[in-house]
């Protein structure tokens, strides 16, 4: 190194023309110092670049990216399973625009001890507005676990997922690396079922058995679209059971749905209500408490939509005054 570096010095006093052929010498000479130089310099640099810097930085732009769930389906819903159509948009203010290979995903409710799915998320070239679509059957690993979630769909306005994994991500010609991905996708719930109506209301024939017919108005301000089945509803006037409603192959689609409905009553219970003396329900209008009691699918109960029913009553005014008249002028 000194030598060359005393060299250097040299030639730099002699005359231009001679200085070029003392350069050529030093090259040829010692050309492989160089190289060295050159490569331990080049790694030098490089290396933290490819190695430290690349991964944090894009490992930086995963934790900063969004997620939001544009559409959810499940349908088939089975005790152990059910599929998913999922679509998500991902939100990302970088510049780079890497590849993110597919990998594995496990979903759970936020703060959630444990997660109710595990979805295969596809490979994604992620920029803003990438859509990232999730088609599959999913194993319920934990049915009670889904259960939650749900429970949490039917009384919240909000519900937070938990999304996380540990896909490998490639930009351009940089090697593959890993980044853990953990992120949180906010999304709409069904909020009570807040709207929830019978706007219709017949009494179809007297005594028991399926006696009574109707619509039901079901407002859905979510993205997604449930396959529930038949659903059975438990109806009740001040705490007495009076009969069950039924609302056959529900599927509630995002915004407002309707559905008919049919219902067992017993009348001769309502009947000596209203027309006790001390009925409380002068004006006709009768409340009644509304509460899920089962969603059977292809003849198997789904214990997850079942509990989620359940957990949430409602409450309907039904005039049976007017129902009766009606019944009586149509006889
Ligand atoms: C990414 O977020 C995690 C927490 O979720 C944090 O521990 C990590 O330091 C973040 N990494 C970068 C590079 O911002
Ligand atoms: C995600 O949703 C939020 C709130 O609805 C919205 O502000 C944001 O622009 C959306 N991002 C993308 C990438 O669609
Ligand atoms: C399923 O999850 C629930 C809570 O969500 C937990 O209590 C139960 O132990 C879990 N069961 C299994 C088999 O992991
Ligand atoms: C994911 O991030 C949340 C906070 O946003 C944190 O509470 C949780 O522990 C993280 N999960 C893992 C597996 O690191
Ligand atoms: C329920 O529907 C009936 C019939 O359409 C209507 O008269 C009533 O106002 C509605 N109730 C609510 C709370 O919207
Ligand atoms: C109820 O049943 C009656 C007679 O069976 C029928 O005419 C009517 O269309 C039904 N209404 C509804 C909403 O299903
Ligand atoms: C759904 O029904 C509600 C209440 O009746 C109404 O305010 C809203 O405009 C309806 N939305 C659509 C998309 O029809
Ligand atoms: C209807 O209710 C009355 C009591 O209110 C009861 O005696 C009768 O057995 C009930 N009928 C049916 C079919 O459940
Ligand atoms: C559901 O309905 C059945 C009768 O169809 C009844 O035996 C059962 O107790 C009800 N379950 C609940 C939770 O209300
Ligand atoms: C709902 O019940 C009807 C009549 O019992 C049956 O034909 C239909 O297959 C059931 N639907 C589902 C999804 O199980
Ligand atoms: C719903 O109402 C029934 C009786 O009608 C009651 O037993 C149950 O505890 C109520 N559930 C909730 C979640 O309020
Ligand atoms: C219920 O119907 C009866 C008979 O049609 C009517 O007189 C009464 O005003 C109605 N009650 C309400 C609250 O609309």
């Amino acid at each position: 190194m000194s030598e060359s570096k005393a060299q250097v010095t040299e030639t730099s006093m002699l005359p231009p023309a001679q200085r070029g052929g003392r350069v050529k010498t030093h090259f040829k000479r010692w050309w492989w110092v160089h190289l060295i130089i050159f490569i331990a310099v080049f790694l030098i640099i490089l290396l933290p670049v490819v190695y430290v810097a690349y991964p944090k930085i894009a490992q930086h732009d995963v934790n900063d990216s969004t997620l939001n769930i544009t559409s959810m389906t499940i349908s088939n819903p089975t005790p152990e399973s059910f599929s998913l159509k999922q679509t998500q948009v991902i939100g990302s203010h970088s510049s780079f625009h890497p590849k993110i290979y597919a990998f594995e995903a496990v979903v759970s409710l936020l703060g959630a001890a444990l997660p109710f799915a595990t979805v295969d998320v596809p490979s994604v070239k992620s920029k803003d507005g990438a859509e990232l679509v999730v088609e599959q059957i999913v194993d319920l690993s934990n049915a009670s676990a889904f259960g939650d979630f749900a429970t949490a769909v039917m009384l919240n306005e909000e519900i937070s997922l938990n999304i996380y994994g540990k896909p490998g991500l490639k930009e351009g010609g940089l090697p593959k690396t890993t980044v853990t991905y953990n992120q949180t996708a906010t999304m709409k719930g069904l909020n009570k079922l807040d709207g929830f109506n019978v706007t219709e209301f017949h009494i179809t024939k007297l005594g028991s058995g399926q006696n009574m017919n109707g619509t039901v108005f079901i407002p859905n301000p979510s993205v997604m679209t449930i396959s529930m089945g038949n659903v059975t509803l438990d109806l009740s006037v001040a705490g007495t059971l009076m009969g069950q409603s039924y609302l056959n192959d529900l599927t509630l689609r995002p915004g407002n749905n309707t559905f008919p409905m049919t219902s067992a009553i017993n009348q001769t219970s309502i009947l000596s209500l209203i027309s006790s003396k001390d009925n409380p329900y002068k004006d006709g209008l009768v409340p009644f408490v509304i509460t899920g009691n089962s969603s059977v699918y292809n003849g198997k109960e789904l214990p997850y939509f079942t509990e989620a029913l359940a957990a949430n009553n409602l409450t309907v005014h039904l005039n049976i005054t007017k129902a009766l008249n009606e019944f009586e002028t149509s006889l």
